[in-house]
Order: structure tokens, then C-alpha cells, then sequence
């Protein structure tokens, strides 16, 4: 495998960034791909004297369903049918195993496969279709993969290429399925809704709502793009919330829908941490569509003997003198058990604050509301002991953006 910054692209290469970014906006065209990796690809059949054509696109949208590289030979297939006249094919669009035009290059967000999981080994595909050349943008972390999606293309003598400079973006595409199989958990974002002067309620807890619809739509957004919810039972037993995710509310086109139609009917599993054992069968989060899981110590409510609607798990405590559950092992098992990639925390500012304070958030988003609840309001994090300067959390702001009328933030602890 070669590996190219793009400075170091001859005139031939030239247009490969333009394809390979189109490969990464077609990866994100799913909010998620979970447990799979978001992967985009396009077909190119390079001509420096007539120009290129794009013989074809896919992407992957979820597990089970074909992956990027035969979704875009099934794609290039149809399109030189309906170009000859022919009928179309009517076998599905990843069923169909047939020849490129020789010297076509595929560009692929990510290392293709060679195991066979739910589809068969993409390098096959690719091998089988006749591409002459791979160009990708990240490395597969999977063990199963790990270099042998490469070898396997390079032993057929097809020449692979590794665009150094888009490595950053190919990976912040699949940051939660990257940190699953590098740092065996998942990448936690918590988000939170404040008012200008930091607070996220009145003194008798009336926060419906600081922010405006906007704000919440952009909530219904992350949702989408993670594997679970975790909240506290103080939220549960305060708002009684559903924590659904509710398509009709974020604001999508019909094409950004049907994109997402798998990942909509497989919506976040929804966590509930709950120490002692409180959460009622009747609460809201758990009669909603999909799974809950509620997360107490060993032993609590383990004599109840009513079978519940929700799945219980049991976890350890953090330590000897802490009655509440340890969150490095919620991250675990939500990695291990239950293949999460991405997992979003929408607690209050109790749970929020120890996730923070134990290192465990890697992307922090905050919603300020232009209101002033004054300082008798609650605090957007329960954090104390903090004397000196130097004691403080710190984070880098990665992004400001204008939603609605209000404002987020989006940062990174450092
Ligand atoms: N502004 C916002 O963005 C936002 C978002 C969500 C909620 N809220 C508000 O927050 C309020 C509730 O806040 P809260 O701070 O009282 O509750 P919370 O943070 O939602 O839940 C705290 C509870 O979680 C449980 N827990 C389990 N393991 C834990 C651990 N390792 N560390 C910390 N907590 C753990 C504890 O109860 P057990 O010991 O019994 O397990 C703890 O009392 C609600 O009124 C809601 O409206 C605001």
C-alpha cells in the first residue's frame, strides 16, 4: 500500500480529494450505521484526455444491509444498463456480481473488509467487479480486519492507496466505532440546556422549556447519531421523559428519511442508572418503541420478583464508599454487550457532573438559552471542591453554532 498526502498527488491524481470527499458526505448521509462503521464509496473510471466518469455511488446504512463498496458496483451496474437501453435488472442492488470497465478506481472511506459477517468480503466484491486500484481513507481497527482487507486486494494485484489527509475526517465519521474497538468503550457525548447565567432550572426544578423547538430538534439529531441514551433516575423520577427518537421533529428531507429508515427502526436503547432499584414499569422511558436497560448495584432489588418491562443489569459500585453504580462499567458492558458505538448522556447535573469528573466524556454540548432564570435556579453541574484556579475542568471549544434562538457549544475536555 502506498500512502499520498495530497501535495504529493501527481496530475493524474488530482481529482482524487474531490472523490474521496464525496465518499465521506456520502458515508454521512446515516446519522449511524451501529454496531457497522459509516462507509461511503465512488466508482471512477479516470480518462486525463475525455475526463472521468462516475460509474457509481453507495454508502452503507446499516447492519445487515449491503456495505459501501458492492452498494456502489451495484449502482455503477444499473447505471451502465439504463445508458445501454437494457432493462434494468430486477435482483437487489447488492445481489448483483459483474465487471467494471477496466482501469476503474474505487475510493472508500474506510479499509474494505475480507471477513464474511452478515454480507460477504467487500475486497471480493471489489476484486470480482475488475477495479484496478483502491484509494482509502482510514484503516479498519476490527480485528477481523486489520490489514487483511488490503492484503487481500494487493494479492489479487490491485494497487491500494492510503490519502493520508483525510484521515482525520474518514475517522471522526466512525469516532464511537473506532473508539469501541481501540478503547473497548464507546465515545460518550453529554449534552446539556442552560440559561445565560448557567442554570438549567427554577429553584422548584420548572425548566420546561429553557431552550427553543429548534434546539430540541437538534437534540432529536443526536439522538439518531447514537447507540444509547443514558440518563439518571433523578430525571426519570423528576420529568418522567420518553427519550425517543422522534423522526417527524428533526427537520429531514424525504431523501434524509428514507436514508435513515433502518436506523429509525432501530432506535438508541435507552439507559436508565439506577442505583436502588426505583425505575417504575410505568415510566414513560421504558413503555416507549425499542429497548431500556436499567443499570443498579449488585444485589439492589434483586428480591423483587415481578418480572419487569425493562432489561436489568447489574454493575459494581465505583468504590467502597460510593452507593452508586460504576460508570466505567456501564461504559463496558454498553460496548461489549450491546455493540454501542456512540452513546449520548442526557442526565442532569448530578450524573453529568460524574462522568465529567471521571474523565469518561469525550464530547461535551451545551445549549444556551438567552434567559436569565437568576441565583436561586439550579446549577448546570453538581461539581464542589474546586479551591483554586487551577483545580478547574478545562475544554477546548470545538464549535459554535447560532440554533434557533439560542446557542451551542461543542466541546472537548483537555
Ligand atoms: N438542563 C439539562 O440539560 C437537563 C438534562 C436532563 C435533566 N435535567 C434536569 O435534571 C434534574 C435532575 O437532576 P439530578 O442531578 O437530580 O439527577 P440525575 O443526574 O438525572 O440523576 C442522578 C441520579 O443518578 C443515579 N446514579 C447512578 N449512578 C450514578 C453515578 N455513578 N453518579 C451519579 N449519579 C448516579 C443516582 O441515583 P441512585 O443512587 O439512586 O442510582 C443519582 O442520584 C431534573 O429536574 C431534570 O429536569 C436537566
Amino acid at each position: 500500500m502506498q500512502t499520498l498526502r495530497n501535495t504529493e498527488l501527481d496530475g493524474q491524481q488530482a481529482s482524487w480529494p474531490q472523490y474521496m470527499q464525496r465518499a465521506i458526505e456520502l458515508a454521512a448521509s446515516v446519522f449511524s450505521a451501529a454496531p457497522n462503521p459509516r462507509v461511503g464509496c465512488v466508482i471512477v473510471k479516470e480518462n486525463a484526455q475525455a475526463g472521468d466518469t462516475v460509474l457509481g455511488e453507495g454508502w452503507h446504512k446499516g447492519a445487515g444491509l449491503p456495505h459501501a463498496e458492492p452498494d456502489a458496483i451495484a449502482d455503477a451496474h444499473r447505471r451502465a444498463t439504463e445508458a445501454s437501453g437494457d432493462t434494468p435488472a430486477t435482483e437487489p442492488r447488492h445481489a448483483q456480481a459483474q465487471s467494471l470497465p477496466a482501469g476503474s478506481t474505487a475510493f472508500v472511506t474506510l479499509e474494505p473488509c475480507c471477513h464474511t459477517g452478515r454480507t460477504g468480503p467487500c475486497s471480493v466484491a471489489l476484486i470480482e467487479a475488475g477495479v484496478e486500484r483502491v484509494v482509502i481513507a482510514s484503516l479498519d481497527p476490527n480485528p477481523k480486519v486489520s490489514g487483511g482487507g488490503i492484503a487481500a486486494l494487493e494479492a489479487s494485484g490491485i494497487e491500494v492507496f492510503f490519502l493520508q489527509d483525510f484521515e482525520d475526517s474518514a475517522r471522526r465519521l466512525n469516532r464511537g466505532f473506532f473508539s469501541r474497538l481501540e478503547r473497548q468503550r464507546p465515545f460518550v457525548r453529554c449534552k446539556l440546556a442552560m440559561s445565560l447565567d448557567g442554570r438549567t432550572a427554577l429553584a422548584n426544578g420548572e425548566s420546561k422549556w429553557i431552550t427553543s423547538e429548534a434546539a430540541r430538534s437538534d437534540v432529536q439529531r443526536l439522538r439518531a447519531e447514537c447507540d444509547a441514551i443514558v440518563t439518571g433516575i433523578e430525571t426519570v423520577l423528576a420529568d418522567d421523559p420518553s427519550m425517543t427518537l422522534r423522526p417527524a421533529e428533526m427537520g429531514l428531507s424525504p431523501q434524509q428519511l428514507e436514508c435513515n429508515e433502518h436506523r429509525f427502526s432501530k432506535p438508541p436503547v435507552r439507559v436508565v442508572l439506577d442505583s436502588q432499584a426505583r425505575l417504575s414499569d410505568s415510566a414513560k422511558i421504558v413503555l416507549g418503541n425499542g429497548r431500556c436497560l436499567a443499570y443498579r448495584l449488585n444485589g439492589a432489588g434483586e428480591s423483587a420478583t415481578a418480572p419487569s418491562r425493562y432489561e436489568n443489569r447489574f454493575a459494581p459500585s465505583a468504590n467502597v464508599s460510593d452507593s452508586r453504580v460504576s460508570l466505567p462499567s456501564v461504559l463496558d458492558s454498553l460496548a461489549s454487550l450491546d455493540e454501542c458505538n456512540e452513546v449520548l448522556v442526557e442526565a442532569g447535573a448530578t450524573l453529568s457532573a460524574s462522568f465529567i469528573e471521571a474523565g469518561l466524556v469525550d464530547e461535551l454540548i451545551v445549549y444556551i438559552a438567552p434567559k436569565l432564570l437568576g441565583r436561586d435556579g439550579r446549577p448546570l453541574l453538581n461539581i464542589s471542591g474546586l479551591d483554586q484556579l487551577s483545580d478547574a475542568l478545562n475544554f477546548d471549544v470545538d464549535a459554535v453554532e447560532r440554533i434557533g434562538a439560542d446557542i451551542k457549544v461543542t466541546l472537548r475536555p483537555r
